[in-house]
């Protein structure tokens, strides 16, 4: 089989054909990572891959960071094991809910991501895409004074204070920013560590940008955030069952669109941890 790229019509995103993910040849690999760096997210389409299929292909990437309970793969589902939708809300929809949010995964965490990866098993008949949005065109499209602006500033991300903005008391925990100052801090403005390109850090988790109050914080944020997911400039995928996507946490940001609250979605996440000389935050340098 040959490996066919599509790419998309914006600056970010292509979808990947002729492979099969859970019998990757080496060689193959080579050019699903080359195209991982260009495109920052890859759209396979009808993969239907196992959980321990989706887990090896990950792996590919780095170490599969432990999620909710310990778990490397999460089922992010509105269904409850007793078969009945989750009430609006309960604590697990509104951490799904969080997930509308433009964000980057685990920037809340001392080590932020690498890479994620997510299936799709069960789709709504409408909305419950994702989108995603190019944080490397983002930071070259904004103007020269504001690159210099935020080119040394630093932010704190807290789970803890992301998600009480949507009403979610999160309970206090290691890495959750429960505290302003042990929140993790990384640079607004990140270079790539494999492609050496600029890329703005943002995403709904950033609590207060150091130096600044929080209301000029949300004010800066949401400016980058309106340049850097512009209408037209993002990705949108549309979910069939199968289909199988990897983005870079690194240089993009993602969020869910909403569905009806009827219908059932479940989809398979799994997170691949950043690298601690790049990804790890600035106040939770390991000796
Ligand atoms: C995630 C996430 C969005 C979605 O898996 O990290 O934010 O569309 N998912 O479910
Ligand atoms: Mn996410």
């Amino acid at each position: 089989m040959t490996i066919e790229i599509e790419e998309s019509n914006v600056s970010l995103g292509a979808k990947i054909r002729g492979l099969k993910l859970n019998a990757l040849s080496e060689k193959d690999w080579i050019e699903v990572h080359k195209a991982f760096l260009k495109y920052a997210v890859l759209i396979f389409p009808e993969q239907h891959l196992t959980q321990e299929e989706q887990e090896q292909f990950s792996a590919r990437f780095g170490k599969i960071e432990n999620l909710v309970d310990n778990l490397k793969t999460i089922p992010l589902t509105n269904k409850a094991s007793n078969g009945e939708l989750y009430e609006q809300d309960s604590e697990w929809m509104k951490l799904l809910k969080g997930n509308e949010g433009w964000h980057t995964d685990s920037s809340y965490m001392p080590l932020a991501a690498k890479a994620s990866i997510l299936s799709a098993r069960i789709v709504p008949t409408t909305g419950g895409e994702t989108e995603w949005a190019d944080m490397r065109a983002g930071y070259e499209a904004l103007d020269n004074a504001t690159q210099k602006k935020i080119e040394h500033l630093n932010a704190y991300h807290s789970y803890f204070h992301s998600q009480a903005k949507i009403g979610h008391t999160v309970k206090q925990g290691a890495g959750y920013g429960f505290n302003a100052s042990d929140a993790p801090l990384h640079p607004l403005v990140k270079t790539h560590p494999e492609t050496k390109i600029p890329a703005l850090f943002i995403g709904r988790h950033i609590h207060i940008i150091q130096g600044l109050s929080e209301k000029k914080t949300e004010k800066l944020v949401a400016k980058l955030t309106d340049i850097a997911c512009k209408k037209g400039t993002t990705l949108l995928h549309k979910w069939k069952p199968g289909d199988l996507v990897v983005w870079d946490n690194r240089c993009v940001l993602h969020r869910a669109l909403p569905y009806p609250l009827t219908e059932e979605r479940l989809m398979l996440h799994t997170r691949v941890a950043g690298d601690s000389r790049s990804e790890r935050a600035i106040n939770h340098a390991t000796a």
